[in-house]
Parts: C-alpha cells; structure tokens; sequence
C-alpha cells in the first residue's frame, strides 16, 4: 500500500524535529514537506536539529524548510499534517489546513477544548474518535483536526487511566517537576533556571484539570461528557533536559495493597497494544521498584519496541497508607507528551479508516 503523504507544520522547533525524527522512514506515512515560518524558509533541516539524543541522519539532514501554505500543500496531495505550531499562531493555521481537506494531528492548545475536537491518547480514549465525524461534517472539506494533550497531562492521564478504571479514584494532587525542552526553543532564559527551580508555568496547572477531566471523560450521544476527577496542580520548570516527572498522590477512603496498585499498572493494555500500531509501546506503563526511580536521565526513553522509544510512562516510589496514594511518575514531554503522542493517533486514524 502506498504511503500517505504528510508535511510537518514547526518543523524547525522542538516538536517539529521529534516528528522529523520519528516520521523518517515510517512505514505509513511519508513527509513531503517540512514547514515553518518565513524565519526558516530554505534553511536545511541541519542547520536548526537541536536534539541531541538522537542522530540526525544525512538525507533527512538536507531536507529544505518551506513556508506554511496550505492551499499550496493540499494541492500537492498531502493527507496529514503534523502541527508543532505555538498555540498563538497554530489556530488559523490548523483551520487552513483541515478546510483544505487535510487531517491535523496537532501539539497546540488552539483547538483542544472544541466541542468537535478530541483530546486523544490511543490507550485512553481511542472511542473519542468518532467526534471526528461531526467535525468532518461542519468543515465539509472531508478534513479535520485531532490533538493531543498538554506534555504534564499525557503522562498523568495515563497513569491514572487504569486506576480510575478498577477503583474509582476521583480525588487526585499533582506536583510537576518539568523539562526545559517543555518551553521550546530557546525557552527559558539560562539565567533564569541555571541553579533553580522555576515555581510558575503559564496556564499549565488550568489545562491539567480542564483536559484530564475531557481526556478521562466519555464521548456519548454527539458530546464529550466531562470525568468527575477533580485534579489539583502545582507546576514547576526544573534544569532538566526532557523528561516531565509527577508527584502523585491520590486520596480516597479505601486505597488498596501497594501490590496491587503494581499489578494494575504493569498489566495495562489498550487499542493501540491490539492493533499493534507502530509507535506503540509493548507496555504503556512499566513500574519500577528500585527506591530511587524513576529518574529523567535513566528512563525518558522508556518503552520497546525500537519506534517506541519515549513513548512508555515510568512509575516507581509507590506507597499506600489508608486514605493515599502516593507514587512519581515520568513521561517524555516531546515524544509521549508532543510529538509520538501525535504519530500515534495518526497510526490509529489511519488503521480505523477516518483518514
Ligand atoms: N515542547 C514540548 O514538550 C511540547 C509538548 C506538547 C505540546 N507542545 C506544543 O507544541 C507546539 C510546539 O512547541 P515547541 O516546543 O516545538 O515550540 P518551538 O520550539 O518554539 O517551535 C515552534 C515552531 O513553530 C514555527 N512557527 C512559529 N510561528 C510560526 C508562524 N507564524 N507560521 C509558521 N510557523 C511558525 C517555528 O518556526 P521558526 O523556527 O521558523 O520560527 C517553529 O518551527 C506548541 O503549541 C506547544 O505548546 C510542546
């Protein structure tokens, strides 16, 4: 079957080079275009890879940055885009695109909260989807936008999905420890966060409520149908390169055996498991019993197979007393969190037949 031809939108930026990276000989898809703004324009891929854990490989390296148009990338046949769009500017754009015909599998905040758009994490709510068709039907051009959510609350949501599941857990506290790569490109001045501890991220502690409760929530009768979890934040940027990791503690009247919790965790599995989509991880939560894990450093990359890398949630330090639950929790803010979360809906639309 031939592939399908995708451009990525910021494809200079954070997000946009992890999709790079992970879109590099995908065996759905196929990029033809790489965007970014006028800034960017005929610059190579090369001149502005900033990741360092991955490499950048010769051909992708000299792939010559476009400006956005998307009338322009709709006549040139491509299906999907990959937004890495800052939220200031992804709205119109992302519009542009789905109104030419073009699925959006977009990073940006713009259009999350749409009573058409869903918030989709494959293992979590693959049924949220068919909001899709209502969209579909309001734009006319056989187009649309899906997303993904806010980098803290990808990791989060995952982690509480199969808790939520089994024992109703609805009361929840967050405190976040989060990645620079998490601001963008540059992101936070160095003299701001060398040495520190940043106690204040815009917006970030309003999202993780808003979207979890939506990504936790159902999709029943043509309307998203809100989760009764209530989730209290409080958002940090630390000095860490990638890697968002959570101080979670759950209060409830009857908490179950640590041994439990464990086993519920470790033994998740979801649609994209089954339909062993590409960028799936084999086990989308690992837990780990050592007493100092999980660390950035040693588990940002968790999950196999080899496409999954990044895309798997570590959960360590569990403890119960009676009325809490307490465990941390690590995810990848630019492969779970932003860009892998978004290849892999696009793996599902593409499997389900909604492209
Ligand atoms: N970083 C994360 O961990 C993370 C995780 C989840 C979601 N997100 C979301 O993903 C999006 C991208 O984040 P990022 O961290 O990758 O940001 P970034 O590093 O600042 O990259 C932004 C990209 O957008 C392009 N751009 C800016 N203005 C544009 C315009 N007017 N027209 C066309 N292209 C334009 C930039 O191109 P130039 O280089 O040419 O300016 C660049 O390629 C944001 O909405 C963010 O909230 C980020």
């Amino acid at each position: 079957m031939a592939k399908r031809k995708a451009a990525i939108l910021g494809s200079s930026g954070m997000i946009g080079q992890r999709f790079a990276h992970m879109l590099d000989s995908h065996p759905y898809f196929e990029v033809v275009s790489y965007c970014a703004s006028d800034r960017s324009e005929g610059k190579r891929l090369s001149e502005v890879w900033k990741l360092t854990d991955v490499p950048l490989g010769e051909d992708l390296g000299q792939e010559v940055i476009s400006p956005t148009d998307p009338a322009g990338l709709a006549r040139r046949g491509v299906e999907i885009a990959f937004s890495g769009l800052p939220s200031e500017v992804a709205g119109p754009i992302e519009d542009d695109c789905a109104d030419h015909g073009i699925a959006v599998f977009s990073n940006a905040a713009s259009h999350r909260m749409e009573n058409d758009t869903p918030i989709l994490i494959p293992e979590i709510n693959a049924d949220h989807l068919v909001s899709i068709e209502i969209q579909k039907k309001r734009r006319k051009s056989g187009g649309f936008i899906v997303t993904n959510a806010n980098c803290s609350v990808t990791g989060l949501a995952l982690g509480l999905k199969p808790l939520v599941d089994k024992f109703g857990f609805k009361d929840v506290d967050v405190a976040t420890y989060q990645a620079l790569s998490g601001a963008g490109y540059p992101g936070v001045p160095s003299l701001d966060i060398q040495g520190n501890v940043l106690p204040f991220i815009k917006n970030e502690e309003e999202k993780m409520g808003l979207e979890g409760r939506k990504i936790l929530g159902q999709f029943s009768k043509g309307r998203f149908v809100d989760s009764p979890i209530q989730i209290h934040a409080s958002c940090a940027r630390v000095h860490v390169r990638d890697g968002h990791l959570e101080a979670v503690f759950i209060r409830d009247k009857d908490i179950p055996a640590k041994k439990e919790i464990a086993r519920t965790l470790a033994q998740f599995r979801a649609k994209p498991q089954k339909l062993k989509l590409p960028s799936a991880p084999d086990q989308p939560i690992i837990v780990r019993e050592e007493p100092n894990r999980p660390q950035p450093v040693l588990d940002v990359d968790a999950g196999s197979p080899e496409r999954a890398k990044g895309m798997a949630v570590t959960i360590g330090r569990i403890r119960t007393d009676k009325d809490c639950l307490r465990f941390y929790l690590l995810s990848h803010n630019t492969i779970r969190g932003g860009a892998g979360g978004s290849v892999l809906n696009a793996e599902l639309a593409h499997k389900e037949g909604v492209i």
